[in-house]
């Protein structure tokens, strides 16, 4: 055999397992890396309850006029208190740009401490659907929902009464529900909370389980 046809063959060996290798990478391995992450500290549940709070009714002083995320959890249809194990928070995983839009739809309203709001908020609930959403997906998809349900415009286009009714209409007819308090020294009741449900993958808005609402069905609740 001539030593010109010899570095052939071996060239051309080189090409064929090259092209097995790439096969091999492309088709086989992201389901082998993926695989493991999908047990990983999951703790199970059923629905999501995405809570916006109206900045005023929880801090008198504050000046946002926009209703902004209390929190994204996790949880069952029995109500049933979950425990989160997974892993904690951590602030180098981040995205700037995300920080940046968390500042505006997730600030820590009482205190103005957003990062030990937002860790305080995955540790006890965002850990629980590590499996499903890791932290920077658990965000995305939380500042994402808030973009979706701008409940101030929601109210305003419905004229603001009942809230409930207001909210439902704008959300394919599904339950919200909604947690006031009474303003000192009058009967008015101040809307504090507005919690909308998604199924598991925080995909489709769901009828919240628990559709409490405030006071009469016809009874004006401000937002002030
Ligand atoms: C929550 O629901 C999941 C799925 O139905 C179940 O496996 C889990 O045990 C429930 N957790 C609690 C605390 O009830
Ligand atoms: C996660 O943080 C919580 C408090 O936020 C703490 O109680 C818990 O021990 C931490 N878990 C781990 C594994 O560090
Ligand atoms: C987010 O807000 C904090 C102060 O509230 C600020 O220090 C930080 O730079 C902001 N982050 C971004 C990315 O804008
Ligand atoms: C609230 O939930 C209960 C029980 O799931 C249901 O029977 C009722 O119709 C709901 N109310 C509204 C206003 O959707
Ligand atoms: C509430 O308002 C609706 C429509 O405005 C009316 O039909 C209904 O009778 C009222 N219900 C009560 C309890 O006042």
């Amino acid at each position: 055999m001539s030593s010109l046809l010899f570095h052939l063959y071996i060239l051309l060996a080189i090409l064929v397992l090259y092209n097995l290798y790439t096969l091999i990478a492309i088709f086989l391995l992201p389901v082998s890396s993926d695989f493991p992450t999908q047990t990983l500290g999951a703790t199970p549940y059923e629905y999501l309850m995405f809570t916006q709070q109206w900045p005023k009714a929880v801090n008198k002083n504050s000046r946002l006029t926009k209703f902004t995320i209390h929190g994204l959890w996790p949880s069952n249809f029995s109500g049933k208190k979950l425990i989160c194990t997974g892993t904690n928070f951590s602030k180098s995983k981040m995205p700037p740009e995300l920080e940046e839009e968390l500042n505006i739809s997730w600030p820590d309203v009482e205190r103005g401490r957003n990062w030990g709001f937002w860790e305080h908020e995955y540790n006890k609930h965002g850990t629980c659907s590590e499996d499903i959403f890791d932290q920077t997906k658990y965000f995305e998809l939380a500042n994402k929902m808030r973009k979706t349900l701008d409940i101030a415009q929601m109210l305003k286009k419905r004229k603001i009464v009942p809230v409930v009714a207001a909210i439902k209409k704008e959300n394919q007819n599904k339950s919200p529900s909604i947690r006031c308090k009474e303003r000192k020294g009058s009967a008015e009741l101040l809307l504090v909370e507005v919690v909308v449900c998604y199924d598991h993958d925080g995909k489709e808005v769901i009828d919240c389980p628990d559709n409490r609402t405030c006071g009469s069905p016809n009874q004006s609740i401000l937002y002030v």
